[in-house]
């Protein structure tokens, strides 16, 4: 087992278009965001677990002879398979985390559990450690913080317990190999899934490798060389539960199915699109492939409000932007959360405009993690 300290990263991110249809197997567009997620990782030999998340006012501490006197069997499956809700019902008992776990911090603690019990299950006595996680990403503003904290788990406690191997001390450079970063990604997925219940895996996936992904159930294409877009992201700091969004969602089309699916099959259309536009762009950019992304961008965002994700503030921005000649939409769950907004490239910029809350600008070639 590892014995000095370690820190790992991930990135946050921004779905261009297919969020909520991916959830339903369709595709997604994301690229990895320049505000990230840090994580350090102190082992020791004081019989205590630690776990300090500052941004998120959590910072408490166990006993590792207690919680090796926990019955955890139920977590010791051979293959990684998606927790359910039984065990996530006794882990919480286990751990003394309330039944309605729906805080963020709350459900930080339980996915840290899930990630630390199920990774170091071979190990005992269990490992003694201090982890602390900070993040330049906000919360639940559908930048994929939650993802971005779940690759930085899974990430540390696999190179805690040698299951991938520490890139510094191993002299590979500082990158994982592509199995290792399978491997982190699936459990990230589960630390997603006890976060969110039923999350596509888009993010867990492009906070794990970065760079600008297409996404369909679980199967990820590195989108080559795509064009250097200048994206505006405008937090509306209106808070929301992406599970309730996703809920949401599924409600609607089980309601009207004749109705949603086609919406879902139309956002899909407008994924593959803007890939095709994208790629065409990297050859040879011209004015008017800005124009369909402005027209792409426009038609989803109708579509998101049609399966009843937007928010005023939402409609704000879009309005707002408008008047500047500039086109948005939502990003991740939506309900508020984050905008993004399609900015010109400066050849053809005719007019600033200025958005107050603005928090970063996405560019590409992107953060590798
Ligand atoms: C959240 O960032 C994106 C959603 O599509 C949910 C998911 O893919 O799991 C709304």
């Amino acid at each position: 087992m590892l014995s000095e300290a370690l820190t790992v990263s991930a990135p946050g991110k921004v779905i261009l278009h297919g969020e909520h249809a991916v959830v339903h197997g369709k595709v997604a567009l994301a690229v990895a965001l320049n505000l990230r997620t840090f994580l350090r990782l102190q082992p020791h030999s004081n019989g205590k677990v630690c776990l300090n998340l500052p941004n998120i006012g959590v910072k408490q501490t166990w006993d590792v002879a207690r919680l090796e006197q926990l019955d955890t069997s139920f977590l010791e499956q051979g293959d990684i398979t998606a927790p359910t809700l039984e065990q996530l019902e006794k882990l919480k008992e286990a751990t003394g985390l309330p039944k309605d776990c729906a805080v963020t911090g709350h459900l930080a603690v339980l996915a840290f559990f899930y990630l630390y019990l199920s990774i170091c299950r071979k190990q005992r006595p269990l490992p003694s450690l201090d982890i602390v996680v900070w993040s330049e990403l906000p919360t639940g503003a559908g930048l994929g913080s939650s993802a971005a904290y779940s690759v930085c788990l899974a990430a540390a406690l696999l190179t805690l317990c040698e299951e991938i191997p520490n890139p510094l001390k191993e002299g590979h450079g500082v990158r994982w190999t592509k199995e290792d970063l399978e491997l982190i990604n699936k459990w990230a997925f589960q630390g997603e899934r006890v976060i969110h219940g039923n999350p596509s895996g888009v993010d867990n996936a492009v906070s794990t490798w970065g760079g600008a992904l297409r996404y369909q159930q679980g199967n990820i294409t590195v989108l080559k060389r795509p064009p250097a877009l200048r994206i505006l992201l405008t937090n509306t700091k209106v808070p929301r539960s992406t599970k309730a969004l996703v809920t949401s969602v599924r409600n609607r089309l089980i309601k009207f199915p004749e109705i949603v699916a086609p919406l879902l099959t139309s956002i899909d259309a407008i994924s593959l699109e803007c890939e095709r536009v994208l790629q065409e762009m990297a050859a040879a950019p011209t004015p008017e492939q800005y124009l369909v992304l402005e027209e792409l961008f426009d038609m989803n965002q109708h579509h998101l409000n049609a399966l009843g994700v937007g928010h005023a503030s939402l409609d704000r921005l879009c309005q707002v932007t408008t008047a500047h000649g500039l086109h948005s939409k939502l990003t991740g769950a939506g309900g508020g959360g984050c905008g993004i907004t399609l900015l010109k490239p400066v050849a053809f910029l005719g007019q600033y405009v200025f958005i107050s809350d603005a928090r970063a600008i996405i560019t590409f070639p992107p953060v590798v993690p």
